[in-house]
């Protein structure tokens, strides 16, 4: 396995966020977790990066314990993951080439200057922001800060690509474009993803597998096929957006 995260619990401020949760996701699959705001979907991907530490459970990353690396290990697995966080998480005081260069020029990479603005210019045209890299985050729409993140988390050349809602506050068009860059960097680099989103129709295009967060717990996972097929009361309301059923009792 890629990613594995076994019986994992976190509580925070008091509330019991995580409460048991499995999650396997295989090398190479895009795994898309569901789940009502608020029910520790990010919280689960900040487990996997490290940013937060499970109070109990284990999170491996190809097969290594993350609370039992060293320094220089967790470095290393961390280099080999890029992450577009829900917020796009640019750095305010930094134009966008240089946000989107971080990853290669932060801690000691030596990479010479002409080689990062090379690779930088290929990503931001890869997610069609080549005219606005010398733009501030401030100066971007909502859209153009996802895909400067989004940029940003490939940069790298990952093995493992996290996506916290991707396509949330993007028009459908750019969405799509979105979930067609998700799909083009599994099938011609062979990522492994996970991707937290609530849209549904993105969550059948990219998905291999789609699992849904509830009380704490993977309660149900599949493909899209299955998933659109569930007899999971839970999930069927979940999916299908109604606001009668045990979600809202
Ligand atoms: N650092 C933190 N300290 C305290 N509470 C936190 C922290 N991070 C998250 N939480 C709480 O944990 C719960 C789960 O948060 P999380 O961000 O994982 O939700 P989510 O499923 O990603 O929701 P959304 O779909 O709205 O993004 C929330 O109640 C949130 O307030
Ligand atoms: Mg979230």
């Amino acid at each position: 396995m890629m990613i594995e995260l076994s019986d994992v619990y976190k509580t925070l401020d008091g509330r019991k966020i995580l409460q048991g949760l499995n999650l396997s996701i295989r090398e190479g699959e895009t795994y898309v977790i569901i789940g009502r705001s608020g029910t520790g979907k990010s919280v689960t991907l900040k487990n996997i990066i490290g940013l937060m530490q499970p109070d109990r459970g284990e999170v491996k990353i190809m097969g290594q314990c993350i609370s039992q690396m060293s320094k220089t290990e967790s470095y290393e697995i961390r280099q080999k993951m890029g992450v577009l966080f829900q917020s796009g998480a640019l750095i305010n005081w930094l134009n966008v080439e240089d946000n989107v260069a971080l990853p290669l020029t932060e801690h000691k990479r030596h990479l010479p200057k002409s080689e990062v603005v090379e690779i930088v210019r290929q990503k931001l045209e890869l997610v069609e922001l080549s005219h606005a890299g010398k733009r501030m985050p401030s100066e971007l729409s909502g859209g153009m800060k996802k895909r400067a993140g989004l940029a940003r988390a490939i940069v790298g050349g990952p093995k493992i690509i996290l996506y916290d809602e991707p396509t949330s506050g993007l028009d459908p068009v750019m969405s799509n474009q979105i979930n067609d860059l998700i799909i083009s960097m599994q099938k011609k680099l062979g990522v492994t993803s996970i991707c937290v989103t609530h849209d549904m129709s993105s969550a059948y295009r990219i998905a291999n597998r789609i699992g849904m967060i509830f009380e704490g717990k993977i309660i149900e996972e599949g493909t899209p096929q299955e998933i659109k097929n569930t007899q999971n009361p839970i999930v069927k309301q979940f999916i299908s957006g109604s606001t009668v059923g045990p979600l809202t009792q």
